[in-house]
Parts: C-alpha cells; structure tokens; sequence
C-alpha cells in the first residue's frame, strides 16, 4: 500500500468481496477516479479462515445464508495502518449477505469502528443481488454509531428478473452454473453486474473524482440512483 502524498486529495478505499462484483465495481470507480488528482488507497478485508467462492454446496450454501442471516462475524487480518491517516473521504464497499452488511464488514466495525470512522466522510458502495435497503439501514446505524458522516451511497443491483435472480444467485453460490441450466438459461443471463454497470461505475469514480477535485462540499448532491446502476 502507497501512502498518500498531502498535496493531493486522498481518498481511503475500504472492501470486501467474496464472488469479485464489488471488486470489478471497485477497480471501475477507481478507473474514473484516476482522471482526476486524486490518491486512492485501497485496503481489501480478508478474512483470517478463507471462505472459497463457490461455496461448492447447497447444504453449505443454506448454513452461510442462516449464518449470516444472524449477522455471523467473519474475523479479518489486521488491516494497514496507513488505514488511519487522515483522508478527504473513505469508500466502504461490500455485498448484502442475508440482509445484513457482510460478515468481514460487520467484523471491521466491531475491531476498527470507531478508530477508522469517527468524524470521517464516509461513502458507502453496496454490491447485491436486488434486495439492499436493510443492509442501507444498517450501515447507517453502524456508521452513525461510529461517528461518520456519511455523504451518500452507491448500490448496484444484478439486472436480472425475478425470481431466476434469486435462483441464479442460489446457484451459483452452491457451485451450480445457472447460465448453463437449459431450464433456466433463457431467463437468467449472467451472474453479478455487466460491463454497462462497471461503465456506469466509472462514471460514478469520474463524477466523485470531479466533485473532490472542486472541494467536496457537494458530494451529497451526487446522482447515483440510475437505472444502470440498480434497474
Ligand atoms: C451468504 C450470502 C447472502 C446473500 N444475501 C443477499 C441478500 O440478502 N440480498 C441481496 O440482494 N443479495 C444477497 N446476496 C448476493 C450478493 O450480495 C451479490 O451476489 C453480490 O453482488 C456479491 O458481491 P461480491 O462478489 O463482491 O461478494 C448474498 C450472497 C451471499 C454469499
């Protein structure tokens, strides 16, 4: 990890991925940020007991889903401490797991919560399949409880219909490949988001990128509610 030199603006970008769409949604942002004079840093959470993508199951694929469901902590490695330097806006990122945010999140708050968060600029970006508003509502209260300001949010949602999304997502945690279904291949196209989506991810880092660049005071003014981005 680079430390950020203080003439520049900075911005702390903090993830999880499990199954890679925050992590495309993550390197497409930072791919519009890039445009602009802007320092990222990035520090990917990475749970001390590894968790493989698929889960391989739908034994397995149930126990996570109730696991989480109960807010299941995933510890996490130490994170770097160029974490705590000072920066013009942090960029939480993650999925829904269960409704909730993920177990690694929800294990950085409880180790780092205040130290990382307590009167920082905090915007946080979620990765789900469609269903995001108490996993929203949740990291509101976290974050508030932790003392941030948070200036807006960015969800992107998978574009497939209801309810093969649902399926597919199922599927495809549990080692299956939906796209591949006969019975389902005409209805689910692709698991995650889409290249329009990582385009429109770009953007969003481009608009954020600009906004810093002219202070930052308008970052809540931010449009990120497209059709693109949660259709
Ligand atoms: C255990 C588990 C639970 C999930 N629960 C939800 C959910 O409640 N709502 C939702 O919209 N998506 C849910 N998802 C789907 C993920 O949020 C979605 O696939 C996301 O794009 C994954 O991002 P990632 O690859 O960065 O981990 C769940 C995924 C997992 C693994």
């Amino acid at each position: 990890m680079k430390a950020p030199s203080a003439s520049r603006k900075k911005i702390l970008l903090i993830y999880f991925s499990f199954s890679s769409q925050t992590n495309n949604l993550v390197l497409a942002l930072i791919n519009g940020l890039e445009k602009y004079n802007i320092t990222v840093v990035r520090q990917r959470l990475v749970p001390m007991e590894q968790i493989r993508f698929p889960i391989g199951s739908i034994r397995g694929t149930i126990r996570m889903m109730v696991a989480t469901f109960f807010r299941k902590r995933f510890p996490i490695e130490p994170i770097d401490p160029h974490c705590f330097h000072e920066y013009d806006l942090i960029i939480l990122a993650g999925p829904t797991w269960s409704y909730n945010p993920s177990g690694p999140v929800l294990s950085l708050f409880d180790q780092y919560g205040e130290r990382l968060f307590a009167g920082r600029l905090v915007l946080p970006l979620i990765s789900c399949r469609g269903y995001w508003r108490v996993h929203w509502w949740g990291l509101k209260n976290l974050l508030g409880k932790y003392g941030a300001r948070i200036v807006n949010v960015i969800v992107f949602c998978h574009p497939n219909p209801e309810p093969w999304r649902t399926i597919g997502v199922f599927l495809k945690l549990a080692g299956e490949v939906p796209e591949k279904k006969a019975w389902l291949a005409g209805k689910y196209r692709k698991y995650g988001h889409t290249q329009k989506q990582l385009k429109e991810a770009k953007r969003f880092g481009k608009l954020i990128g600009m906004e810093l660049d002219q202070g930052g005071n308008n970052l809540h003014q931010l449009n990120f509610e497209t059709e693109i981005a949660q259709p």
